[in-house]
């Protein structure tokens, strides 16, 4: 694997600098980015990159989009936090606009999107209990294999990537693993009383952008509605117009009792996520039951607000399903004998390299790196593909030839 390839002094001290004081959690690209705009960012030494992770695709809308960082910033001088020990003058019109947005009764705030996970999994504990009527303590929850819905102790004891479990239990109980894409497993698991919600994500995003067959999201659907089980879409990274739909189940038509969203609610400024259900599953928390200090502050408020607008005032979706065809079809004239295989809906892609050596995805990352486009490998062997959702034709045509340059250093 070749990690620091002949980097300047200058990046190097950046490097070094988070490597000494930082935990090592993350293993990053040797590259130290120091201002977006739009598709583009610029590393310390003004070198220009195509941005094609996209903050594993919170900046959808583009980096610093202009009607967001003006909302945030007009906000930031006003007021940013009042805790919800106090009502504040942007909660209640923000709820008001992401509910009407997306159709359910009630919203309720949080930060991170694992945290919005947490709060899907503990309503609809609750439901379980004092709405449908399972005994306490004996819910079930039942979830996909190869998901990843983040990174806390509730949310990794249903992981089955061992790098996410290793060394971290005793796990939380309560939750059965199922094939991801596979209808006929997911209603033999509803044969149980105890079943509560299914989560799900409806392209696996972390596990290489896996999309399921045609039909999927409908029969969730039809199982949950049959069987009275919440149906949980995580929409965190599929949502917000990423896979050139509103959310990604909007390609079936089909609606979740609770949809969990983050990342691109802020367009890449700061952690917002939020839960959205109707009064019936919502109203079964009651006060001093859940919360989070930050939830629902007013800084969020506005930035969220903005966020969701110019998804729809800039066609976001309708560009992402145009620009994703662009980019797949074009990926496959290349004819790579190292591309094995090429996936996604929208600007939610990925490849699957296919070469002897098992560190080849990351090399290629490192060349395009060096030819001005960055992308991550996922799982070892997949490259993502996800650049903002403002991307046009032409840097789509650069984008491909770029990666059509790196891949020579395959041969
Ligand atoms: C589908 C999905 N759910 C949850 C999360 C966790 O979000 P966060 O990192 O903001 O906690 C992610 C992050 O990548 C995700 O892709």
């Amino acid at each position: 694997m070749t990690d620091v390839l002949c980097v300047s002094a200058a990046t190097q001290k950046f490097i070094e600098c988070e490597e000494r004081y930082g935990a090592h959690n993350y293993h990053p690209l040797p590259v130290v980015l120091k201002k977006g705009q739009g598709v583009n960012v610029w590393d310390v030494e003004d070198k220009h990159y195509y941005d094609f992770l996209s903050g594993y695709s919170a900046v959808n809308q583009g980096h610093c989009h202009p009607s967001i960082i003006a909302a945030l910033t007009e906000q930031a001088q006003t007021l940013t936090l009042t805790s919800r020990a106090f009502y504040n003058d942007k909660l209640g019109e923000y709820e008001e606009y992401i509910t009407k947005y997306f159709g359910y009764d009630k919203v309720l705030p949080m930060n991170t999107g694992v945290e919005a996970v947490e709060t899907a999994l503990k309503l609809s504990r609750k439901w379980a209990y004092l709405v449908k009527g399972i005994e306490e303590n004996m819910a079930k929850i039942i979830v996909c294999n190869d998901n990843f819905h983040g990174r806390t102790l509730g949310v990794i004891s249903y992981s089955t990537d061992p790098s996410s479990t290793a060394g971290f239990g005793p796990f939380l109980p309560g939750f059965e693993k199922i094939p991801f894409n596979d209808t006929i497993a997911l209603e033999k698991a509803f044969q149980d009383k105890n079943v509560a919600a299914f989560l799900f994500e409806p392209i696996q995003g972390e596990a290489g952008v896996v999309v399921p067959d045609v039909g999927y999201y409908t029969r969730v659907r039809k199982l949950c509605t049959k069987y009275n089980v919440l149906m949980i879409a995580d929409e965190i990274q599929t949502g917000l117009c990423r896979t050139g739909n509103l959310l990604a189940i909007c390609a079936e038509g089909v609606k979740a009792d609770i949809l969990i969203l983050g990342k691109a609610l802020s367009g890449g400024t700061m952690p917002i996520s939020a839960v959205l259900c109707n009064d019936e599953i919502m109203m079964t928390i009651k006060p001093g039951e859940h919360g989070s200090t930050y939830g629902g502050n007013p800084l969020a408020c506005a930035v969220a607000v903005a966020s969701l607008k110019v998804l729809k005032v800039e066609k976001m979706a309708e560009n992402a399903t145009k620009m994703g065809e662009l980019f797949r079809s074009e990926l496959a004239k290349l004819e790579s004998p190292f591309i094995s295989l090429i996936r996604g809906r929208g600007l939610l892609n990925a490849i699957v390299i296919n070469h002897p050596n098992k560190d080849a995805a990351w090399d290629l990352c490192m060349e395009m790196m060096h030819n001005g486009l960055i992308a991550k490998p996922t799982h070892g062997d997949k490259i993502r593909f996800a650049p903002p959702l403002i991307i046009n034709e032409e840097q789509i045509m650069e984008a491909v030839q770029i990666i059509k340059e790196s891949l020579q250093i395959l041969y």
